[in-house]
């Protein structure tokens, strides 16, 4: 990514001299128009609207706290998992995650925003996060249904972003897509492990996916017609498809997946409708996912919490990193300080 910053691209060539003529930026405009028109990326030094600039912002960010946030709830089970082979698996994935932040929070400082900057305003409730977070792992199984249906959520909203018009940010989704392919095939592992097992094994596997399905359906967003940015985030092909429709593609990959795992999906309704050619599914609680948002979940002030201590106890860390880079670029630390 830094690469890419250093390099002009061969719009930015071509138009950057134009951009010290500081005033008209209708010319600016028709450029960055007809990129996105053009399927291009557009690049940290081109051009671009402030409000394009703010709006991946505000996405990066939120999905960059969402997966180091992520990490939590399934943390909570590494010292517990039932074997070592689990444990090293689990470890792995969650370890994933951490750098799935990193590489997020790299692409919104190729748009002029620093990580500390970012940080600070997750920690002061200023940023959102997923929402899907903020739910508990009560059972082991919570780890198998987090990764089929979470993990699973992730990677439909996710690969679109990899055609996303913002260069970094889709380059980022690329690899982060691959990870989480495995992480969704560790969870349906585990759940058919559990489902197969003993009777206790399965229920728990059952009730673990009684929590989650509606929580995963919720992560698409809510329905199209209240969905504030979809719009004009669709007309910058920052996002590809409606939140209703990836909502349905999920649906349509789980009910055949919950068929073979041997688990029922919570929801009475759900049934293959010939005409559409897709699975109808009952209605989603909306007034539970406004609550969650809105800080009244049941882990909100737990995750938070725990957030802003992690980052106060890592200070060291990052201090002692800040030091070592300052020496080895030639420069003394007490100096600069
Ligand atoms: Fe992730
Ligand atoms: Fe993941």
């Amino acid at each position: 990514m830094a690469t890419a910053a250093a390099q002009p691209t061969a719009r930015g060539q071509a138009y950057g001299g134009a951009q010290d003529d500081a005033g008209d930026t209708t010319a600016y405009q028709r450029v960055f128009d007809a990129a996105v028109a053009a399927d291009e990326r557009i690049e940290p030094r081109d051009w671009m609207p402030d409000a394009y600039r703010a709006t991946l912002v505000r996405q990066i960010a939120q999905h960059a706290h969402s997966e180091i946030i992520g990490m939590q709830p399934e943390a909570n089970w590494i010292t517990r998992a039932p074997s070592l082979r689990r444990k090293a698996i689990l470890m792995a994935k969650v370890q994933d995650e951490a750098g799935h932040g990193l590489y997020l929070y790299s692409a919104a400082e190729t748009l002029g925003t620093s990580r500390d900057e970012l940080l600070d305003k997750l920690h002061a409730g200023r940023q959102k996060y997923s929402s899907i977070f903020n739910y508990p792992t009560l059972t082991w199984a919570d780890v198998g249904a987090i990764g089929w249906l979470v993990d699973g959520a992730a990677i439909t909203n996710q690969v679109p972003l990899c055609r996303c018009s913002y260069g970094p940010y889709a380059r980022a989704m690329v690899r982060i897509c691959k990870e989480e392919s495995f992480h969704q095939r560790q969870g349906y592992e585990l759940l058919l492990a559990l489902s197969k097992g003993t009777p206790e094994q399965h229920a728990m596997a059952q009730d673990a996916v009684n929590r989650w399905w509606w929580p995963s359906l919720m992560m698409f967003g809510p329905p199209d017609d209240e969905s504030q940015h979809s719009a004009q985030s669709m007309a910058w092909k920052i996002k590809r498809h409606s939140n209703d429709e990836l909502r349905q593609r999920f649906v349509d990959i789980c009910v055949p997946q919950a068929e073979s795992l041997g688990l029922t999906l919570p929801d009475p309704d759900l049934r293959w409708n010939e005409e559409r050619g897709h699975y109808d599914f009952g209605p989603i609680d909306w007034t539970e996912f406004w609550e969650v948002l809105k800080g009244n979940g049941p882990c909100n002030e737990q995750r938070i919490e725990q957030r802003r201590r992690a980052h106060e106890e890592g200070a060291w860390v990052r201090e002692a990193a800040a030091a070592y880079a300052d020496k080895h670029a030639g420069g003394n630390g007490e100096a600069r300080a």
